[in-house]
């Protein structure tokens, strides 16, 4: 297996003094290529805090993360531009996106930074788009959007650059049962079908059952860190498949 990640001794101190508030205490945690890992824990517990920094958005305290045996802490302004845009997808809601903007210049945005030519642009945009199910909305502007479109449309633009990475901080937080279904199916696909390697915030104990390994975290610690068995995830994965089916069926009972 080929390392993707490595963390070590990782701390996060936010403010100082007085004020100074220890989110992450010396974590350390190593991630294949490939694999999809939930990240699940109390809110305020530090999951965010600990994608950020593995994401390369925020810079620790104190330790590192390799990224493909490169150690960011070393990489600058431009690299760590162009490693970020190139090999991840980020599913953050904070993140959302330019509201002026068309929904299409939204999710081409990763695009036309890497210089990818106009025209292919677009066309892998309006894929991405249709993989979400909101190429009709291409035109809009990203502010008219509902919360649940928006969040599809950062989803869109997570997977546009074919990343090796994605990271999702509660993807599906925001959504309606169908439609976060939708969403974590499409995860896991690029996940099987693609070797795209995922890293998921959630406090839905079922959507952490369909990933690969589990890690808790409380009060900034590691507390458990465990692989699920193949056969269970299978099991939660067609539980879930199973209970689309029943809603599904329910509903055309009733006329929808
Ligand atoms: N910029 C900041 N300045 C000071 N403290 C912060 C900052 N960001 C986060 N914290 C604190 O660090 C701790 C961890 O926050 P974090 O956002 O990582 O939690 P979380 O596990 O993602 O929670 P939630 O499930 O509610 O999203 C919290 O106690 C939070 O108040
Ligand atoms: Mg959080």
């Amino acid at each position: 297996m080929e390392k993707i990640i490595e963390v070590k001794n990782l701390t996060k101190v936010y403010g100082k003094r007085s004020a100074a508030f220890t989110a992450l205490k010396n974590i350390n945690l190593s991630i294949e290529k490939g694999e999809s890992v939930a990240i699940v824990g109390k809110s305020g517990s530090g999951k965010s805090t600990l994608m950020h920094l593995l994401a390369l958005l925020d810079k620790p305290t104190k330790g590192q993360v390799e990224i493909n045996g490169i150690n960011s802490t070393k990489l600058r302004g431009k690299s760590l531009n162009k490693l970020r845009n190139q090999e991840f997808g980020f599913v953050f809601q904070q993140f959302f996106m330019n509201s002026n903007d068309s929904v299409l210049e939204n999710v081409l945005l990763p695009l036309k930074i890497a210089k990818i030519s106009r025209f292919k642009r677009k066309k892998m945009a309006m894929e991405a788009l249709k993989t979400v199910d909101l190429e009709d909305k291409a035109r809009n502007k990203a502010s008219d959007l509902s919360g649940g479109q928006k969040q599809r449309v950062c989803i869109a633009r997570a997977i546009v650059n074919n990343p090796d990475i994605i990271f999702a901080d509660e993807p599906t937080g925001n959504l309606d049962s169908a439609t976060g279904d939708k969403i974590t199916d499409l995860l896991f696909k690029l996940n099987k079908e693609k070797g795209v390697t995922l890293i998921i915030v959630t406090h839905d104990e079922d959507l952490a059952k369909l990933c690969s390994r589990i890690v808790r975290i409380s009060d900034g610690n590691i507390i458990s860190d465990q692989t699920v068995r193949k056969d269970l995830q299978k099991k939660s994965s067609d539980r879930r498949e199973k209970e689309a089916a029943r809603v599904k069926k329910a509903n055309e009972r009733k006329g929808n």
